[in-house]
């Protein structure tokens, strides 16, 4: 007997779950510090800009494609190509992609449940040593709890899209805004708090250039969680009479506004621990940012509200991170899953196992990559640099290859599948959207001006990387 195949509830569990993956450690650590580095609101338009022109129809194209196939990416690429079988090797990038991302995402998540507990035990003053970090991610212990939280993930995929993923969102997302919200109300009554604000909310135009325009583009394409094949799968789970257009939306306007909220608490933190923070000097990298420096400026809030209060302040904020990396994983994690359901043809409990076991073969080696190993951790070397294999697999699939995954769905779209049929797929369940502005645009947009772009982005990261 066949499974019935996975599906969302409602709309809202959707745009719930599609959110959960959309916010990640991208909102709540890289944006805030990007933005504040590259002319605060300035920065925020260009951000707001491109999310809306670039990001949002390559969201509708690729739920449209999972919707109208009922399938996951590589099942979405072949099915719509008409026979054309060299699409199935962009069906693949968008599997091996999220494939890959997992692995080194579960690495840092790994870290941040043993910041979690050892915060939790009052060693706040160690974490906020600058070499302890150093010291963590070495330790042998990472094995037993990088398998405790596989255990988790996997039990929670084995609930399925329903019971599993949308219930997750269902409870983490409410409880992670509110953590923010609090958070951000307790941070703002600090002294100095609003020379962050100020910092942050400024427009400073002088900053733009090339590589900012490029970096707000490529943060925004991350961020909404584009070219990992996500969107394909969760729109292949979402109802046929549920509009994609209207809900797409919410999506991009909770998971900017999750962002811009991360701003309002990061920065006025960072200004309250040194009122004369040069934000040139902030890392944007968000693991230096979290692990590095902000068990610094947790533990600078003793001064007002004694250690243990600091404390408390760290593992809120420590927890709420690890939610929004907890729902991202898991929504990563279920597209290679979806993809040996659909074209393995195995039940859901067969292909988390096999999910299970292909991923921990990965994870072993990254997690071994900073210092547990020296193979690993001096794996190789490009553009004049010594790389490990989690340097590898991060530069590779989280920094290179989503814009170009984005190239290959819109050319798909545009050229192959053909603007009629996604057109015809984004007007079920909004019949308002045939001859709209906003139809006019995308079928415009889709295989001109966005395909150009990311284009130009995939280039120019490749040369800023592996070129030395
Ligand atoms: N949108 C996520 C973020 O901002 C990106 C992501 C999604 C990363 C899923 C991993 C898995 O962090």
């Amino acid at each position: 007997m066949t499974e019935a195949r996975g599906q969302f509830s409602s709309k809202l569990g959707f745009i719930l779950a599609a959110a959960g993956s959309a916010v990640g450690l991208g909102n709540v650590v890289a944006f805030p510090v990007m933005a504040s580095k590259n002319g605060g609101a300035a920065f925020l338009i260009i951000y707001l800009f491109f999310i809306a022109f670039i990001c949002y129809p390559v969201m509708m194209a690729e739920i449209a494609m999972g919707r109208q196939t009922n399938r996951n990416p590589v099942g979405a690429f072949s099915q719509l190509s008409n026979g054309h079988r060299g699409w199935r090797l962009a069906g693949a990038l968008a599997i091996v992609t999220p494939f890959m991302i997992a692995v080194f995402y579960t690495v840092i998540t790994v870290w941040l449940v043993v910041y979690i507990k050892e915060i939790a035990i009052g060693r706040l003053d160690v974490l906020s040593n600058q070499s302890t970090f150093g010291e963590v991610v070495a330790r042998p212990s990472l094995f037993g709890y990088l398998f405790g939280l596989l255990c988790l993930i996997f039990l929670i995929l084995l609930g399925g899209v329903k019971g599993g993923i949308e219930r997750l969102a269902r409870i983490l997302m409410p409880t992670l805004a509110l953590m923010l919200v609090s958070l951000t109300l307790f941070v703002l009554t600090l002294d100095n708090a609003i020379a962050g604000i100020r910092y942050y909310l400024v427009p400073d135009f002088s900053r733009m250039n090339l590589s900012v325009i490029n970096g707000a583009l490529s943060q925004a394409f991350f961020s909404l969680s584009l070219g990992m094949g996500i969107l394909v799968t969760y729109g292949s789970y979402f109802n046929r009479q549920d509009n994609i257009p209207q809900s797409t939306r919410m999506v991009a306007v909770a998971d900017t506004s999750i962002a811009f909220f991360a701003g309002l608490l990061i920065l006025p933190a960072i200004f309250a621990f040194d009122p004369n923070t040069n934000t040139d000097d902030l890392s944007t990298s968000s693991v230096g940012l979290i692990f590095s420096f902000l068990p610094q400026i947790f533990l600078s809030m003793q001064t007002a509200v004694g250690y243990a209060g600091a404390s408390v302040v760290a593992v809120l904020f420590f927890s709420l991170v690890f939610f929004a990396a907890l729902t991202s994983l898991v929504s990563i994690i279920e597209i290679p899953i979806s993809c040996w359901i659909d074209e393995l043809k195995l039940t859901r409990k067969k292909a988390v196992l096999l999910q299970a076991v292909l991923l921990t073969i990965f994870a072993i080696p990254a997690i071994m990559s900073l210092g547990i190993s020296d193979f690993f951790t001096t794996f190789t070397s490009y553009g004049g640099v010594t790389k490990s294999f989690f340097d590898l697999v991060s530069d590779v699939f989280y920094e290179t290859i989503l814009p170009f995954v984005g190239f290959t769905v819109c050319i798909f779209c545009s050229y192959r599948w053909k603007l009629k049929g996604l057109s015809s797929e984004l007007s079920t369940g909004d019949p308002k959207y045939l001859g709209s502005w906003l139809e006019k645009y995308i079928n415009f947009s889709l295989g001109t001006v966005i395909p150009f772009v990311l284009l130009l982005v995939f280039v120019s990261t490749v040369f800023q990387i592996y070129v030395p």
